[in-house]
């Protein structure tokens, strides 16, 4: 079901504040940066190894993650899995009982698709898998 860790995901209030944080104190690479409506946030990529850490800063207070910062302030928010084939790693993460946020994948970061599996089936952790687009 889970081929390898894709990335961290970290709530921000800040986004520049947090991007100057991870690129010039941590020294991680900026790979990328897109607002992602369907997300409700403003994410920025940063490289670490094969890996990434993903900037997350809400477009409203209103959102998933707007309610994360409000309820907890900013730090880790989820932890990504890569899969080659979301739809059959979903199909196995609902097989295998775990409570799905997402039916089906939706639209993630860099034409990725992306589906969350609820904290509460997976030990407290809010789990993303991710099929990155070709190329990625
Ligand atoms: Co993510």
């Amino acid at each position: 079901m889970f081929g390898r860790i894709d990335h961290i995901g970290v709530a921000v209030e800040d986004l520049d504040e947090a991007v100057s944080l991870y690129s010039e104190r941590l020294g991680m690479p900026v790979q990328h940066r897109e607002t992602v409506e369907q997300q409700g946030v403003e994410a920025v990529l940063l490289g670490v190894g094969e890996n990434h850490v993903e900037l997350l800063r809400p477009l409203s207070p209103e959102t998933a993650v707007g309610r994360f910062l409000e309820r907890n302030g900013p730090g880790m928010h989820h932890v990504a899995y890569g899969t080659d084939d979301i739809d059959s790693a979903l199909e196995q993460a609902r097989a295998a009982g775990l409570a799905l946020i997402d039916d089906r994948p939706r639209a993630g970061i860099r034409g990725s698709r992306v589906a969350f599996v609820h904290p509460k089936s997976t030990g407290g952790v809010l789990t993303e898998l991710v099929e990155a687009a070709e190329g990625h």
